[in-house]
């Protein structure tokens, strides 16, 4: 995995996991709102905004409270397009797809057009064609990209326990190939196989938004915003862009106390 420079990250935190998820579902709508703004400057009719969802729980009720109003009405449903930061190797009925939360959460309820949602395809015959087939993807939606890497508008992702985030686990080989956008690995709990964006993809985004809640994120969290270089979500760094963690007042226990508000 690659390093990168000092972080221009920001730490949010909110008293409660409710707040946590309104805060989260605002900072989405104020980064498309922004880029549609930017676009609208520069003469674009019809803009195409792209975002990658983190599966896990943690987003889940941010992409509920996205789907309701005053977002329902407002968010620009067609102009946004959803993609997968990583999805674990099953069908995408059972409980642990990140797919199927995406679905329960924001898909199934948003006014989202179908042709809107690129899943990553678990149908396939393995998790290495799943990978293959969804780099090609985002190749044809990311067309020659300046520095090589897609640029998503924004990023949402999650913290593991153990300070991983998409699927890059802490102590994993990294087998992605270079210059690789997705890859297959096996990893995490369950210990699945599965398929992620790679590092660079993250560190490629304009906009990173980490979401963390809860206790058993405190310590993880006080390590990544400490910039412990073992755990991977510390090694998100966007070379052109910038990070903002989201934190409730749990998981930002231990960070807070050792003075680290924000940097
Ligand atoms: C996954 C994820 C993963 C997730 C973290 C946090 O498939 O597991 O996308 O990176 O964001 O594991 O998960 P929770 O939100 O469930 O704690």
């Amino acid at each position: 995995m690659t390093g990168g420079a000092p972080c221009t990250d920001r730490l949010f935190v909110l008293p409660s996991p409710e707040e946590l998820a309104r805060a989260a579902a605002g900072r989405i709508w104020g980064i498309v709102r922004e880029r549609i703004a930017a676009l609208a400057r520069a003469g674009k009719e019809a803009p195409r905004i792209r975002v990658a969802l983190s599966g896990g729980e943690t987003p889940r009720h941010a992409l509920e409270i996205l789907s309701q109003e005053p977002y329902r009405v407002s968010f620009p449903w067609e102009a946004v397009h959803f993609y997968q930061v990583d999805e674990r190797w099953v069908p995408p009925g059972e409980p642990l797809s990140n797919r199927r939360m995406l679905r329960e959460a924001l898909l199934s309820r948003a006014p989202v057009p179908s042709t809107n949602f690129h899943p990553v395809d678990t149908s396939l015959p393995g998790p290495e064609e799943g990978a293959r087939r969804y780099e090609e993807l985002l190749r044809s939606e990311f067309p020659a990209p300046a520095g090589g890497y897609p640029r998503f508008d924004a990023i949402l992702l999650g913290i593991g326990k153990d300070g991983h985030t998409a699927s890059l686990f802490p102590g994993a080989p990294d087998t992605a190939s270079p210059g690789s956008w997705v890859t297959a690995v096996t990893g995490g709990e369950p210990r699945l196989p599965r398929v992620t964006l790679t590092l660079p993809v993250l560190c490629a985004a304009a906009r990173v938004i980490f979401l963390a809640s809860g206790r058993e994120k405190a310590e993880a969290l006080r390590g990544v915003l400490s910039g412990e270089r073992r755990l991977p979500a510390s090694r998100v760094v966007p070379a052109r862009g910038t990070v903002t963690f989201l934190a409730d007042a749990q998981a930002a226990a231990l960070a807070m106390r050792k003075g680290r508000g924000s940097r």
